[in-house]
């Protein structure tokens, strides 16, 4: 089904220049949904998962645990019931690890649960090079023996038994792969210099849900209690704060009025801090705990580093560089996490901005206005950018390689244009067989499509299939 989605060839088309005004409802956070749901397979049991997104990383997830023997039920577009029960084996499919990053919590998953695990080495968004020797690094303090050859990373031990891990570096995953393998560790594992991003706590705290011992997650100690068995539990994902920080972007942007709804404004707090410095109105409402953004005419620039959290988040740097390429002055943005996180810089110039990159510094000097162009998405956040650039200039926009957006965002176009946008998203069917054009689309069978498309061709068709995880195969 992956690999159907790329039969289709699907772009944005944005007509800039209208202000983004109601209210949009933040979706499940992506990066939690993918740690949480390998997190599953350590139940051996039955686990209910709430406000889980409906993006293509959460359904590759799915269908890892489901190749793996796992069964899986969709309650409704954001509960599902996964079953780990009656999983033998440890080995994720090539195909469906390169194509994300969280494929890499497979290990720690699996290591927890068989003391085995054969997962290829994880893809996910190109920013340069992103090792797992830290991982690799915890996993072996445990007690297991690590193996990488033909790009398979193989895992195996006799018994886990708690440590003391001290990471070389703050990393998100290497941090989430060790409260997977220590969970149900023999005695006391202390992670120090761990990561305290959010999406670490919501993990710790679904382990916590299923029986687990797991105190100080959210500060740089984590300190893990191994239990012999986990089981079962309900739980609901927290909101995405970078889908969140990526509205408020766009609102801004575009002069607009929106209120975010299902957000935790102390996770927001890192982008909101940055937003209000340039002077965009955010306002926290007391007893909604809904978030307010109010956009202004002009901005004044700022400079703005990358850092863990509570550190401005490198998954909002591209969105916050486009906006300081509309603002006043000249803002210097640096990126501390990522080698390679500023390739949509060259896009963005195409509309007219003025940045110039030295390896991991941009310096922005801002324009009154960009101007729509046709680019290219190179990954999840650049693809945001990009929109966010599109939203806010004048005339079309059109961004190709939209699959890297829908990854982590659910439901983009349809939740802008519920703002007012006008934003569609084009299918290019003809470079495909029509004859089984799989792709991801959320409604019911017998659905029917009927899309315009360019040179005066016509997309009708009638759904009529649902495959196993979701998608939908349309004759
Ligand atoms: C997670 O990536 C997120 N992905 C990323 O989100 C996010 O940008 C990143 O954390 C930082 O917040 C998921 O949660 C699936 P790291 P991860 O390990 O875990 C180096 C998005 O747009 N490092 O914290 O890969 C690494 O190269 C995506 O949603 C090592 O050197 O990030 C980087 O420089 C993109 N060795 C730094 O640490 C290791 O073993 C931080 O990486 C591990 C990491």
């Amino acid at each position: 089904a992956a690999d159907g989605k790329s039969m289709l060839f699907e772009k944005f088309i944005i007509k800039g220049g209208t202000p983004l005004r109601g209210e949009v409802r933040i979706s499940g956070a992506k990066n939690a949904a993918v740690a949480i749901i390998p997190a599953a397979i350590l139940a051996e049991d039955k686990c209910i998962l709430e406000n889980v997104p409906s993006i293509s990383d959460v359904d590759v997830a799915l269908e890892i645990l489901s190749s793996m023997g796992a069964q899986i039920r969709r309650l409704s577009k954001s509960k599902i019931e996964v079953d780990t029960s009656r999983i033998k084996d440890g080995t994720v499919p090539y195909e469906l690890a390169r194509s994300t990053r969280g494929s890499s919590y497979f290990l720690g998953a699996l290591l927890g649960r068989f003391k085995k695990a054969s997962v290829p080495l994880p893809g996910g968004c190109d920013l340069g090079s992103r090792p797992i020797d830290q991982h690799i690094k915890c996993f072996e303090a445990l007690g297991a023996k690590a193996d990488i050859k033909h790009g398979i990373v193989d895992l195996s031990a006799d018994r886990l038994i708690g440590t003391q891990i001290y990471f070389d570096k703050v990393t998100v995953g290497g941090t989430i792969n060790a409260l997977l393998a220590c969970a149900k560790a023999e005695g006391l594992t202390i992670i120090e210099n761990a990561a305290k991003e959010p999406h670490i706590v919501d993990l710790a705290n679904f382990l916590n849900s299923m029986g687990a011992d797991i105190m100080g997650a959210g500060t740089d100690v984590i300190k893990v209690k191994g239990v012999s068995q986990l089981h079962g539990t309900e739980y609901s994902v927290i909101p995405d704060q970078i889908e969140a920080g990526t509205f408020m972007v766009a609102a801004a942007a575009t002069c607009g009025d929106i209120t975010l709804k299902n957000v935790i404004p102390k996770h927001l707090e890192p982008i909101t801090a940055k937003l209000r410095k340039i002077g965009v109105y955010v306002e926290i409402e007391d007893d909604t705990d809904n978030v307010r953004v109010v956009g202004r005419p002009h901005y004044e620039g700022t400079d703005i580093k990358t850092s863990p959290h509570p550190g401005f988040p490198t998954d909002m740097q591209p969105q916050m560089t486009t906006l300081l390429a509309m603002s006043n002055g000249t803002s210097m943005v640096t990126e501390s996490i990522f080698d390679t996180r500023f390739k949509y810089v060259d896009e963005l110039r195409r509309m007219g901005a003025d940045i110039t990159v030295d390896s991991r510094v941009a310096v922005v000097r801002g324009v009154d206005h960009l101007t729509g162009a046709p680019v290219k998405a190179s990954d999840l956040r650049a693809g945001a950018a990009l929109i966010i650039a599109g939203l806010a200039a004048q005339g079309t926009t059109e961004i190709e390689d939209i699959h890297h957006i829908e990854r982590g965002y659910e439901n983009m176009e349809i939740k802008l244009r519920a703002l007012g946008a006008d934003i569609v998203k084009r299918y290019y069917p003809w470079i495909c067989s029509m004859e089984k054009a799989a792709f991801r689309i959320h409604d019911d069978v017998n659905q029917k499509y009927d899309h315009v498309l360019p040179y005066g061709f016509h997309l009708k068709m009638t759904v009529s299939y649902v495959s196993r995880y979701g998608y939908l195969v349309a004759e």
